[in-house]
C-alpha cells in the first residue's frame, strides 16, 4: 500500500491527472504481481501520465512502439512475423490506458522488418510497420542519426510487465528512467559476452530493479536533445530477465540503422518523418508582396517547444519573384526582434529566393507567433511568398 499513498499524495499536490489515472487503476488492475506492489508495468517505473509521451503506441500482439510518421510505427522486428502484408495488427494511439474511449486506433496493412533480423540475440531488432490510414496531426518521434545522443539518462515506458514473470499485458502505460551503460560494461556481464556492439544499446542499473520487461518490446528508449525535444535512440529488445542484477536492459541501437530505417520509410511511403532534433512549423498559405511598397508578413505560430529557439533556428524561405534582387527579408520574432536574412542588391535579377537560412535566435523564447517579414523595395517585378518553414 506505501506506493499508493506515495501516488495519493500527489494527488493531493494537485496532479489531477495522475490522480485520476490512479484511482481508476487501483480499482480496475489486476492483482499485484508481488505483496505490496502495486505499481504496473515497466520494472520500478510509475504511471504514465496522458501527454508525457505522445508518439507512444500500444500494437495487439503485446509490444510498443513509436510513430516515426503519421503512418509508420517503428517497432522490434521480434514482436512481428517478418516482410510482408499483414492485416492483422491492431494500434491505439494517444493515450496511457488502453480503454480510454479518446484512443485512436489504426489495424496495420504491411511490415517492413530488418533485412537479416534472425533474433533478438543476433542484433537487427527493428521494423516498421504500416498502418491502414495516416493519423493526420499525430505527433512522431525523431530517431537519432548519430551516436551523439547514446549517453546520459533514457526515458523507457510500455505496457509490458511489472516484474519478472509478471502480466504482460497492463491496461496503463508506466514509464522510468535508467541509465546508459557502455558496450564494454555491459558485455563484460555474464550473459552478455556476445553482445552486438554495433547493433546493440545498453541500459540500465548494476544493482538491477528498473528495466524494460515482457510487454514493452518494441516501445522506444529516448531522451532530450540538445533542444530539449525528444528522440529515439533505442528499441525494447531483450534482456536476460528483467531488472536484475548485473543484468542491463538491450535495445536496438537506433542510430546505426536510422539511414536504413529512413530508406524503408521512404519506400513504404506514409509520411515523411521529423528531422532528428526538429520541431517543424509551416505557413504555406501564399502572401503577395506589393511592387515597390510596403512591406507584407506571412505568420508562423510556434507552441509546444520548451524554452528559447536554437542557435541554429533553420528558416526555409520560398518566394517566387521575376528579380529577387528587389527583395529585403527579415525574420521576425515574437518579440519583435529582426532577424535580416537577406538585403536587396540591384544586380541580382534571379528569380526567386529558394533558400534555407540558420538564425542565432537563443535569446528568443521559442513559443509565440514568428513572421517572414519581406519588402520589394524597387519597381516593376512582383512576386509572392509561397511557403516558409521554421525548424526548431
Ligand atoms: N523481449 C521482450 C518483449 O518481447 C522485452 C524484454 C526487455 N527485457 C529487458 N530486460 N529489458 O517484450
Amino acid at each position: 500500500m506505501r506506493k499508493f499513498l506515495f501516488k495519493a499524495s500527489l494527488m493531493a499536490a494537485g496532479l489531477a491527472t495522475a490522480l485520476a489515472a490512479t484511482a481508476a487503476h487501483a480499482a480496475a488492475a489486476p492483482p499485484p504481481s508481488e505483496p505490496g506492489d502495486i505499481t504496473p508495468q515497466v520494472v520500478g517505473g510509475t504511471l504514465a501520465a496522458k501527454g508525457d509521451y505522445p508518439w507512444l503506441v500500444h500494437l495487439s500482439m503485446g509490444c510498443g512502439g513509436a510513430m516515426y510518421t503519421e503512418q509508420l510505427v517503428l517497432t522490434a522486428a521480434h514482436c512481428l512475423d517478418g516482410t510482408g502484408p499483414d492485416t492483422s495488427i491492431g494500434v491505439i494511439y494517444g493515450v496511457v490506458d488502453r480503454q480510454d474511449p479518446a484512443r485512436i486506433t489504426r489495424t496495420s496493412t504491411y511490415v517492413h522488418s530488418a533485412p537479416g533480423f534472425t533474433g533478438v540475440t543476433t542484433g537487427k531488432d527493428w521494423a516498421l510497420v504500416k498502418l491502414n490510414s495516416p493519423i493526420v496531426g499525430a505527433a512522431t518521434l525523431p530517431i537519432a542519426t548519430t551516436t551523439a545522443y547514446n549517453n546520459g539518462t533514457f526515458d523507457i515506458m510500455g505496457w509490458g510487465g511489472t516484474s519478472e514473470g509478471g502480466n504482460s499485458v497492463n491496461r496503463y502505460a508506466s514509464k522510468a528512467q535508467v541509465p546508459f551503460v557502455d558496450d564494454t560494461a555491459c558485455s563484460a556481464q555474464a550473459s552478455y559476452p556476445n553482445l552486438v556492439k554495433s547493433d546493440m544499446l545498453c541500459a540500465g542499473y548494476k544493482a538491477g530493479g528498473v528495466d524494460t520487461c515482457q510487454g514493452d518490446s518494441g516501445g522506444p528508449m529516448v531522451r532530450r536533445d540538445a533542444n530539449n525535444n525528444w528522440i529515439q535512440v533505442g528499441i525494447v529488445s531483450w534482456g536476460s530477465g528483467c531488472a536484475r542484477p548485473d543484468k542491463y536492459g538491450i535495445y536496438t541501437e537506433v542510430s546505426t540503422f536510422a539511414a536504413a530505417i529512413a530508406a524503408a520509410a521512404a519506400e513504404l511511403g506514409g509520411g515523411t518523418p521529423p528531422p532528428p532534433g526538429g520541431k517543424v512549423f509551416e505557413n504555406a498559405n501564399n502572401v503577395n508582396i506589393a511592387d515597390a511598397g510596403a512591406a507584407v508578413t506571412s505568420s508562423i505560430a510556434v507552441t509546444g517547444v520548451t524554452g528559447n529557439a536554437p542557435s541554429t533556428l533553420k528558416v526555409d524561405v520560398d518566394i517566387k519573384h521575376t528579380w529577387r534582387g528587389d527583395l529585403v527579408i527579415d525574420l521576425v520574432a515574437p518579440d519583435g526582434t529582426a532577424y535580416r536574412l537577406k538585403n536587396s542588391s540591384s544586380n541580382d535579377s534571379a528569380d526567386n529566393v529558394i533558400a534555407t537560412y540558420t538564425v542565432n535566435a537563443s535569446t528568443e523564447v521559442a513559443n509565440g507567433t514568428w513572421k517572414l517579414k519581406v519588402q520589394d523595395v524597387a519597381r516593376y517585378d512582383t512576386g509572392y511568398i509561397d511557403s516558409w518553414k521554421l525548424t526548431f
